[in-house]
């Protein structure tokens, strides 16, 4: 089926490659992609065995796909390069998995014509750049992240310190939590980039690689995910943008135009696709992830590397289906993340009618103004003069 194709065929990117060290299950949004689907590392071509679940849907047939990839896998960011005295520019990044799934999509996928669209388009990929008060109150404000940074100092972080400074000889006053976190980051690197198992991997058991993970899954947590409402707030006019494209298919269809977008194909980054499945509930737990419950949150749903891994890649498949018994023509979805079916939240089905899906979210739909949602609270100048 069209959207199992269309990933696989990312591979290229990913540096298809077998999970060498046990650690590679810990990497958070730093995971390669094989981690979830293990089936690739064998055979970068395979479908797996999801692809019998993702045949298309009896006496349906596909209108419009809305594909949005998070890139492949990258270099580490200048910061972290810096750190680590080693050597991509976020657009580059982005314009390459897009070309390279262009590519990849070839003249298999045909959903009634070639044209695809291929967008860059910041302020909807982007959002979080283009939202003040997200920016405030969340990503240039230190106390947003006590949980992270409490996590940071607490008895878990500790014990890896405390092994890790063992290991290297140093005394443990010497090292920090960032430290050890670029180093198990520079382990994630050389695994998903090179295929190799860095000397710095050597360095953590699969206890200390949980820490480390449920650190990272703390900072995606509190300033993409469920811990303010601003983060997936801000990505509603994403959202908006989905359904606008989804009613434009299905006016089309019904009036029997040609679609004009049959096709919709969006790179972005782990900071778009996390917040949006945050506004439309997915991975939701039911205690927040906290700095003090790193045992209770064993089980969470809220894993970053299985969510947002490299080249991760969430779609929404639009089919249009003949009813035969009623007759009726009838308007269907699906929604597939990492190549894999959704149940939706309304009814736990991998499969909904439009109506049913579009429902569902119509509050949020109904809500999002995105200038009102990011606008910062007025300061008023002259109530501040009266102080
Ligand atoms: C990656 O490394 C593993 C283990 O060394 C090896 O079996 C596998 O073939 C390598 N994969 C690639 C794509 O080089
Ligand atoms: C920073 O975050 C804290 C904790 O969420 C919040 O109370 C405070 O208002 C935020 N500061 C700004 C400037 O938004
Ligand atoms: C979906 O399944 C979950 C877990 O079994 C259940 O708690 C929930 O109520 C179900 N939702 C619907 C709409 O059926
Ligand atoms: C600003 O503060 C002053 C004094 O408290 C008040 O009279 C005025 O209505 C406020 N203006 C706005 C726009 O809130």
């Amino acid at each position: 089926m069209a959207p199992r194709r269309a990933a696989a065929c990312l591979l290229p990117l990913l540096m298809a490659a077998a999970v060498s060290a046990g650690l590679g299950g810990y990497f958070g949004t730093k995971s390669r992609y094989e981690e979830v689907n293990p089936h690739l590392a064998e055979d970068p071509l395979s479908l797996g065995p999801v692809a019998a679940g993702a045949r298309l849907p009896a006496a349906c047939a596909p209108l419009q796909l809305r594909a949005l990839l998070r890139h492949g896998t990258r270099y580490p960011t200048a910061g972290q390069i810096r750190r680590l005295a080693l050597a991509s520019s976020s657009k580059h990044r982005c314009l390459q998995s897009s070309a390279a799934f262009r590519r990849g999509l070839g003249p298999s996928l045909s959903l009634g014509g070639d044209e695809s669209e291929i967008e860059v388009n910041d302020a909807l990929m982007r959002f979080f750049d283009h939202c003040d008060k997200f920016i405030a109150f969340v990503e240039e404000n230190d106390t947003a992240m006590h949980q992270v940074n409490a996590f940071k100092e607490g008895p878990e972080m500790r014990k890896v310190l405390e092994k890790v400074a063992s290991a290297l000889c140093l005394p443990v006053e010497e090292l920090n939590a960032d430290l050890v976190q670029v180093a198990f980051l520079t382990c994630s690197y050389e695994l998903a980039i090179k295929n190799v198992t860095s000397p710095w991997c050597s360095l953590f058991s699969e206890e200390d690689a949980k820490v480390l993970e449920y650190l990272n899954d703390l900072k995606q947590y509190w300033k993409r995910g469920y811990g303010y409402d601003i983060n997936s707030r801000s990505s509603c006019i994403l959202f908006q943008d989905i359904f606008q494209q989804l009613d434009k298919a299905v006016e089309e269809s019904k009036s029997s135009k040609p679609i004009s977008s049959p096709l919709i194909v969006q790179v972005g980054h782990a900071e778009t696709l996390q917040p949006l499945l945050a506004l439309m509930g997915f991975f939701k737990d039911d205690e927040p992830l906290r700095a003090n419950n790193y045992i209770r949150q064993a089980h969470r749903k809220f894993r970053t590397g299985r969510i947002v891994p490299y080249a991760a890649n969430l779609v929404f498949v639009l089919y249009h289906c003949d009813q035969v018994k009623t007759s009726k023509e009838e308007y269907q979805v699906q929604m597939l993340l990492n190549e894999k079916l959704m149940p939706f939240h309304h009814s736990n089905e991998t499969i909904s009618t439009y109506a049913d899906f579009k429902d569902y979210y119509k509050d949020i739909l109904q809500n999002c103004h995105f200038k009102e949602v990011c606008e910062l609270p007025k300061v008023n100048i002259t109530a501040i003069d009266e102080l």
